[in-house]
């Protein structure tokens, strides 16, 4: 770098999909350490991790002053749907938008399109895998493991989708063996349940819920890392999103269910999130819930609405 210019003229490449406070943030706290930004060798090379630290920074000393201190999560959950030409152009709207860094934000991408999705996509937006096998490598043709999706920098995995356990016959018991091993591992687990329209209208659904989570209990040790996402199946594909009343009204059970079997700890600092026909219309409302600290959003996430639904606390 030549010594004339300033470091603030080669390093402020501050990822667009941050928000303008965040890069005013950034780009004040670069200037004020200007001198000694100088003195390291091959800033260019360390420059966008050093943005993304600051924008961490920013973003989660922005959360704690907020009213709760579970940072909102919103997760696209793509399923098997796109290709280069569509995962290109969802990923160009995402770098362009402003994202509230307030929320976190993480796609599951087809497996075969993960590090495609990975090289395009924002840095501030982690990606997951939609599936992982239990165990590290072997003879398990079709399967991908934790491990590979780390080697490829996903960061993630959707576990126990209700398509995985009605389609593919998932049981809770395979799908606790899964996320145990995916945390042992050091990823990042959505871990799914819900209802189908049968248990709730047979009055089944706080059963089910709780059940799903007897599974995963028996298995996880520290929930650090896990997000769960409610996810009413009925609700799911089919433009018929549970009342902002409905989803608190279970994500308050669940929130009592892990002080009651887990800890009181685990229950104020555990994320869960939403998920059946999420849109932009009625992101916002659901937003408001006291227990809902986020959403996995199928179908919208495809589309230029996934913005409004990450910014749907601001
Ligand atoms: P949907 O899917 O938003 O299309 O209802 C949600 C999900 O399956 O995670």
């Amino acid at each position: 770098m030549d010594n004339n210019q300033s470091v603030c003229d080669t390093m402020l490449d501050v990822p667009k999909s941050v928000a303008p406070q965040a890069q005013k943030f950034t780009a004040v706290f670069i200037k004020l350490f200007e001198h000694q930004w100088k003195t390291y060798e091959g800033q260019k090379k360390v420059s966008t991790s050093y943005q993304y630290i600051l924008y961490e920074f920013y973003a989660n000393s922005n959360t704690h002053s907020k009213m709760s201190a579970r940072k909102f999560c919103v997760g696209g959950n793509w399923k098997m749907n796109g290709d280069q030409k569509s995962i290109a152009e969802i990923s160009k709207t995402l770098s362009g938008a402003a994202l509230d860094p307030n929320t976190e934000v993480v796609i599951g991408c087809p497996a075969i399109y993960l590090m495609y999705a990975r090289n395009l996509l924002p840095c501030t937006v982690g990606v997951a895998g939609q599936n992982a096998y239990k165990v590290a490598k072997g003879a398990f043709t079709g399967e991908i493991s934790p491990a590979m999706l780390k080697d490829i920098g996903a960061d993630w995995v959707i576990l126990g989708h209700s398509e995985r356990r009605a389609i593919f016959n998932e049981s809770d018991e395979l799908i606790a063996e899964k996320a145990e091993h995916a945390l042992a591992e050091g990823l990042k687990v959505i871990a799914c349940i819900g209802e189908t329209l049968d248990e709730r209208e047979a009055g089944k659904t706080n059963e089910v819920v709780a059940r799903q989570m007897c599974a995963y209990a028996k298995k996880v040790r520290d929930w650090t890392n896990v997000v769960v996402a409610y996810e009413p199946v009925w609700a799911i594909g089919t433009g018929k999103t549970a009342t902002p009343e409905q989803a608190q009204e279970v994500h308050a059970f669940l929130r009592q269910w892990l002080t009651d079997n887990i800890s009181k700890e685990v229950s104020a600092a555990l994320r869960i999130q939403y998920g059946g026909s999420v849109t932009a219309a009625n992101a916002k409302d659901l937003a408001k819930k006291p227990d809902i600290d986020g959403f996995l959003v199928g179908g919208a996430s495809l589309k230029p609405e996934f913005v409004d639904i990450i910014n749907a606390r601001q």
